[in-house]
């Protein structure tokens, strides 16, 4: 049962609540006719069902969908996963980002085998003491899977929440998350507290959308205030995030006899544990020369052979969520020295990487996103060189 008619004496909710609620029978009618196909909705799974939330934590539907069937197809059980090498797990995540969540779900999986015997726990408070399941996922997973009346609260549950009660409030704010959480909860059926659930985000997602709601064909325009009071453009209020940071940085692209050089990014930090380019931060300008010079005579001493290099005056970028990273890229011919001289060796440039390989194909070890990125370009910039001499 709901706790209360207002929620924080700050927002009238009456008009939504359960039981009988004529909003929550609306939008179920209307997700189970919308309901876009996704494989993990076939499932109760909550195995396939985590997995699938801690995904689309990270990207949209489309790309989540090959992902989620090739991790499924390789680790088709807890235990499967919690056996694989952390390697492998990260392998097949290159490319969704954010590479702890990639972990944390292996740790978890392996605690799972361990204190559950291999089943995912189905009491909430158990769920959310899991690696790396905070409030949301720990929401999606017990509602989905367990019929538990628990409340998940994404951008897109606020957004539509926040039109809903013509809320203004700054949402970026803990005090009016506090708020929406409490109201997420307090609408949530008792019957298929999953499904609305996924309505709630469902309808945010394709038809109450941030910029262009599509509000003359929603199921529940009745009840949203900000519909009619004209307002659902300029909700939700958010204030700005802290400025990112520009991190600018030279890669450097080896490639010999098919092969190129990768290094093992170090444990802890970004992207840790996964192999790239070997580069390096530069700061500024007048710097960067000196710099840039150092880097190369370092490469060639660390890997014992001579190399010409090559600018590439593309730079990649690429934005993480606190961080733009620019990529300069310096592609390098080998001139002399055996193809395995690097092997095993420790290189250090700006960061001390645990190792080099000379690899055949970048995605024969586990690279992030942006690592294919600087590929791409280096590949397009050596094609383009060659059909022009
Ligand atoms: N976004 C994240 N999880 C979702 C789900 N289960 N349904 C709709 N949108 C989502």
């Amino acid at each position: 049962m709901p706790s209360k008619q207002k929620t924080a004496d700050q927002v009238d909710i009456s008009h939504l609540l359960p039981p009988n609620s004529l909003f929550s029978g609306l939008i179920l009618q209307w997700f189970d006719l919308a309901a876009r196909h996704m494989p993990w909705r076939k499932s109760r799974d909550p195995y396939a069902i985590w997995i699938s939330e801690v995904m689309l934590q990270q990207t949209q539907v489309q790309t989540v969908i090959p992902y989620f069937l090739r991790f499924l197809a390789a680790f088709p059980t807890i235990e499967s996963l919690a056996r694989a090498p952390l390697q492998q797990v990260l392998k097949l995540w290159a490319g969704l980002g954010y590479y702890r969540r990639a972990k944390q779900l292996h740790s978890a999986a392996k605690l799972i085998v361990q204190q559950y015997q291999g089943r995912f726990p189905r009491e909430f408070p158990a769920i959310l003491t899991l690696p790396g399941i905070g409030r949301y996922t720990a929401g999606a997973v017990g509602s989905i899977a367990f019929n538990l009346r628990v409340p998940v609260l994404d951008g897109n549950v606020m957004r539509v929440l926040a039109r809903l009660l013509d809320f203004h409030g700054d949402i970026a704010q803990p005090a009016a998350q506090k708020l929406l959480w409490q109201i997420a909860a307090d609408i949530i059926p008792a019957d298929r507290p999953g499904d609305f659930n996924q309505a709630m985000m469902e309808l945010g997602a394709t038809v109450c959308k941030p910029l262009s709601p599509a509000c003359d064909q929603c199921a529940v325009r009745r009840f949203c205030l900000a519909q009619q009071r004209g307002t659902a453009e300029m909700l939700p209020r958010k204030s700005k995030r802290t400025a990112v940071r520009t991190v600018t940085c030279m890669a450097i692209v080896l490639q010999r006899n098919e092969h190129t050089l990768l290094c093992k990014r170090p444990e802890g930090g970004l992207w840790s544990g996964l192999w790239e380019f070997p580069a390096f931060e530069i700061y500024g300008s007048k710097d960067s020369r000196h710099a840039l010079n150092a880097a190369k005579k370092r490469v060639k001493k660390s890997l014992g052979v001579d190399i010409e290099f090559q600018a590439v005056h593309k730079p990649v970028r690429h934005q993480l969520t606190h961080r733009l990273m620019i990529y300069q890229i310096l592609i390098g011919s080998i001139k002399n020295g055996r193809r395995d001289a690097a092997a095993g060796k420790r290189i250090t440039m700006h960061l001390p990487y645990e190792s080099a390989r000379w690899v055949r194909g970048i995605n024969s070890v586990p690279v992030a996103r942006v690592t294919e990125k600087i590929l791409a370009v280096a590949e397009a910039h050596i094609h383009n060189n060659r059909s022009t001499r």
